[in-house]
């Protein structure tokens, strides 16, 4: 049977895929953000997934004002990086696993979380600078994805108990694949910040370093905040959240947290950074 092997939630910030493509890891402004990196991808390289399931946000490329899904599931054989260009090179497509999307989305559904399901999907940063700074170093990516998108951007959102609550039901539906495959899954965006308006620029320390502790401990806590409880403590964009509260729920046995970095401000973002194991 499929295993739970851990969770990885981090921020997505573009800004960071341009850091990379100009190797800028040591310079001054991103080294304390970079120096987060190395433990998880020597966890990664002890623990050698199979497959990871993301959860992002699409920030309008592959949905847009005009048709926008709560919750939307990959089931296609790629998916390309088509983002705007943030400074990454072309990177090849991202492999997926039709056959374990498939198994996820008969799942999910049944109980009763009704996924848009995508046979084709481009990925945008939210997808692309996790995977980059976990796998950016190898040379091919050695593991399957399967992208879980999550509606950050047309009010109203799926609330936190929602998504936390998808979160169990993807935990149970990896841990119900027949193949005995290890499946990592990702939790990107946040921590807080807001990239307009009258508090453009605003970052909240207290209550992402509050987030981080609790996801760990006390995450039904945390499922408790509504969205705008989350824009107010952490800015427009801090709504991304919800999207670590889904791994989280997903991490279905012993939780222990491994390593965590926070580092501020990168780009216009509180940079949150979290490996948590999932023993059975
Ligand atoms: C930034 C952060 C994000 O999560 C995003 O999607 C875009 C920009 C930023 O801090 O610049
Ligand atoms: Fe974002």
């Amino acid at each position: 049977m499929a295993r739970i092997i851990g969770g990885i939630s981090t921020s997505h910030i573009p800004a960071i895929g341009g850091a990379i493509a100009n190797n800028l890891q040591q310079d001054p402004y991103w080294k304390p953000f970079f120096d987060g990196y190395p433990p998880v991808r020597k966890w990664l390289d002890e623990m050698q997934p199979d497959v990871a399931v993301v959860i992002y946000n699409d920030h309008g490329l592959n949905f847009f004002l005009n048709k926008m899904p709560t919750f939307a599931i990959g089931a296609a054989a790629e998916y390309q990086n088509a983002d705007e260009g943030w400074g990454l090179k072309t990177l090849p497509p991202f492999p997926g696993d039709p056959q374990f999307s498939w198994h996820l989305i008969e799942s999910l559904v049944n109980d009763e979380f009704d996924m848009t399901i995508c046979q084709e999907m481009t990925v945008d940063h939210g997808f692309v600078v996790p995977l980059q700074l976990l796998w950016g170093d190898k040379k091919t990516l050695p593991v399957r994805t399967v992208p879980l998108e999550v509606n950050t951007v047309q009010h109203p959102l799926p609330s936190p108990a929602r998504c936390y609550k998808l979160g169990k039901a993807l935990g149970k539906a990896i841990e119900s694949y027949p193949e005995d495959i290890k499946v990592v899954v990702l939790g990107t965006g946040g921590l807080s910040h807001q990239l307009d308006g009258k508090r453009a620029g605003f970052i909240n320390k207290k209550f992402d370093l509050m987030c981080m502790e609790k996801i760990v401990s006390e995450p039904e806590a945390l499922a408790r905040y509504s969205i705008h409880d989350l824009v107010e403590n952490a800015g427009t964009q801090g709504p991304e959240f919800i999207q670590w509260l889904i791994m989280r729920g997903a991490l279905t046995g012993n939780v222990r947290k491994v390593h965590s970095n926070y580092h501020i401000p990168i780009s216009n973002t509180g940079a949150g950074l979290l490996l948590l194991e999932n023993a059975a």
